[in-house]
């Protein structure tokens, strides 16, 4: 069998065979980006439990919950990992400090983007360079953006296969993964935060409201960060 072949029959795969699957095929070409969320956490559980060789790094976009850092902490510490941690280039968010303001993402959609550029899409980008395979912990019931995506997808833009295992997962299953596991997970969570942003672009969600709800409250379109969109840079459009 060649290495498509085997990519293709990986939806068959439990989840540690999986990930050992493309480590094997891409050695040291093989990256994983975390957010800290349910999901990420869920496979930074099994690449540590599996001690399997995947560079696991996480956008630090300047603005996150404290919490999130003591997720990291606790993460690496239990895992034995060194979650690796990416900054954006200082020059870029003075830049766009100065022009719009510390909070200027509240404004419009276009500064909210542009912050989102910035912070995440090009620190995302750089990490991805020399990458084969970019493993995340989308799900497709997470929205109606997210439905249509497949487990592995190939990234024409960036050269590489964007593979989403945990894609077909629903909410309570994710659950029952992360307690029979007993995974480590932010603290937020027990107080009605689902999905996990920056700090002042995220809030808690009543019961029953929307999964993303609480991201980018305040805007009511696309509630998307760029991460999983195609390559842009708002300051051309
Ligand atoms: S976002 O596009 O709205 O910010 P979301 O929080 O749902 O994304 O996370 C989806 C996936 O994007 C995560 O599983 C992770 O792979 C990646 N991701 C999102 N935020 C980060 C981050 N700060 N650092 C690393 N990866 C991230
Ligand atoms: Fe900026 Fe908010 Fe986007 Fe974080 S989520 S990068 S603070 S606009």
């Amino acid at each position: 069998m060649n290495d498509d072949q085997l990519l293709e029959k990986i939806e068959d795969y439990p989840l540690p065979e999986a990930l050992k699957l493309v480590t094997s095929l891409f050695p040291g070409k093989v990256v994983f980006s975390s957010s800290l969320g349910q999901e990420d956490q869920v496979i930074t559980a099994v690449i540590g439990e599996h001690q399997i060789p995947v560079d696991i790094f996480t956008l630090d976009t300047g603005r996150l919950f404290y919490e999130a850092y003591d997720l990291l902490e606790k993460t690496n510490a239990r895992y034995k990992i060194n979650i690796r941690v990416l900054f954006p280039d200082p020059a870029d968010v003075e830049a766009y400090v100065l022009a719009k303001g510390v909070n200027g993402f509240y404004e419009s959609v276009g500064n909210r983007k542009q912050c989102c550029h910035i912070r995440k899409v090009k620190p995302l980008n750089r990490a991805l360079e020399g990458a084969k395979v970019w493993i995340t912990g989308l799900r497709a019931a997470q929205s109606a953006n997210r439905s249509d995506m497949k487990m592995l997808e190939w990234d024409e833009e960036r050269q590489l296969y964007k593979f989403n295992p945990l894609i077909h997962w629903g909410y309570e299953e994710m659950i029952s993964y992360i307690q029979q596991h007993n995974i480590p997970c932010n603290t937020l969570h027990d107080k009605g935060y689902i999905s996990i942003g920056c700090a002042p672009c995220t809030r808690a969600i009543e019961p029953g409201e929307d999964p993303r709800a609480g991201r980018w409250w305040w805007e009511s379109s696309q509630k998307e960060c760029g991460l999983h969109e195609h390559l842009q840079d708002p300051n051309k459009q």
